[in-house]
């Protein structure tokens, strides 16, 4: 049985907070809401309770988990750090931003995959803070959605994934961002190597690294038994069962490929708003304006989820620009999409 539990996510109500915190004592798994998307929460020093959050994903062992703390400095008990981390901390937390530390033994291995790295992340919404507080230890959390689903940014997509198979889910409402945090690999003092692109931009980082190199996966397929630097970029992610087409051109090219396709395939249509009066039929859904890449992070995935329940032949969308928030949305996109890009 799942425990629902609503929690107000300005202001988290103090009882709720503690049973909750609770359940993670235990041993437990409570799926919590962050600013980026809901994590599925454990105590991250409890080797035998990560293990139950690869249980109740379907997620592969060897891919590594996120530990939240509820302050930066909080890191020292579970990796080792540098200045650099400091000077991101002090930029970015708490806040959308994961940096990989080598890993002390106080996190088990069974929540680094195996890896002598570990992920750390302090987040800014207020239930997870309240959460990670009253639990009083870092909680490892992998985005709560069943592995090779879109991340959940909402409690309904939560509970459609894992329903009967975490012990409580917490409702705090819709994640502001949308998308997973970015995620950086700390190299020495001065650099840094973006592996995952979120909300912290790659010019952001700048402002506070020396360098920061873009791993290729980021962009790029990786080859057939290539290792990346991040075990979860080797795995397909976020994808629809009807195959996602990612169309590359001019943006009146594209529309009007849009609207002929509309009129001889099966197909659903995941679109701008200014799109919209061009279009026809059910079968479409709308992230938002087409220069508004804050409003797109923040609906795609439910778009995913929607465009999933039209059971259309083929899924079509716009490409986006690899450009500020645009690299995310692009990086999302293309492993939906099995990098897919259909040139218009
Ligand atoms: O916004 C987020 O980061 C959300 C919320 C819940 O905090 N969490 C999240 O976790 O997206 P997850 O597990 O879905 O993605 C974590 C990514 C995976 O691609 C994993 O391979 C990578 O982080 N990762 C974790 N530990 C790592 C490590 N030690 N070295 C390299 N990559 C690591
Ligand atoms: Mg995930």
């Amino acid at each position: 049985m799942t425990e629902i539990l609503q929690i107000d996510p300005l202001s988290p109500e103090a009882d709720r907070i503690v049973h909750a915190a609770e359940v993670i004592k235990k041993g437990g798994l409570v799926a919590f809401p962050t600013e980026t998307v809901y994590g599925l929460g454990a105590d991250a020093t409890d080797a035998e309770a990560a293990k139950k959050i690869y249980a109740a994903k379907g997620r592969p062992s060897d891919n590594p988990l996120i530990i939240h703390v509820s302050s930066p400095k909080d890191a020292e008990k579970y990796a080792y750090t540098n200045d650099l981390y400091y000077s991101l901390a002090e930029a970015f937390m708490p806040g959308p931003l994961t940096v990989i530390l080598p890993k002390r033994d106080t996190i088990p291995l069974s929540v680094t995959g195996g890896l002598d790295s570990v992920a750390v992340r302090c987040p800014s919404h207020p239930i997870a803070r309240a959460l990670i507080s009253a639990a009083d230890t870092a909680i490892a959390a992998p985005s709560a959605n069943l592995s090779g689903s879109p991340s959940p940014t909402c409690s309904a997509h939560v509970i459609a994934d894992l329903d009967g198979r975490v012990d409580m889910i917490i409702d705090g409402g819709s994640c502001e961002i949308g998308l997973e945090s970015t995620i950086v690999k700390i190299i020495d003092e001065k650099s840094a190597v973006l592996l995952r692109p979120g909300a912290i931009t790659y010019d952001a980082l700048l402002c506070v690294c020396e360098k920061v190199d873009i791993a290729p996966s980021v962009t790029a397929k990786l080859a057939e038994n290539e290792r990346p630097l991040s075990p979860g970029m080797k795995y397909r992610h976020y994808a629809p069962s009807a195959p996602l087409v990612l169309l590359d051109g001019e943006y009146s090219d594209v529309l009007d490929f849009m609207c002929k396709a509309q009129k001889e395939e099966r197909c659903a249509i995941i679109c701008y708003d200014e799109d919209l009066p061009s279009l026809s039929g059910e079968m479409i859904v709308s992230i938002g304006s087409r220069d508004d890449a804050k409003k797109q992070a923040a609906r795609l995935f439910s778009a995913l989820r929607e465009a999933d329940k039209f059971k259309s032949d083929i899924i079509y969308a716009h490409l986006p620009s690899k450009y500020g928030l645009g690299l995310a949305l692009y990086n999302r996109m293309i492993r939906a999409a099995a990098h897919t890009i259909k040139k218009i």
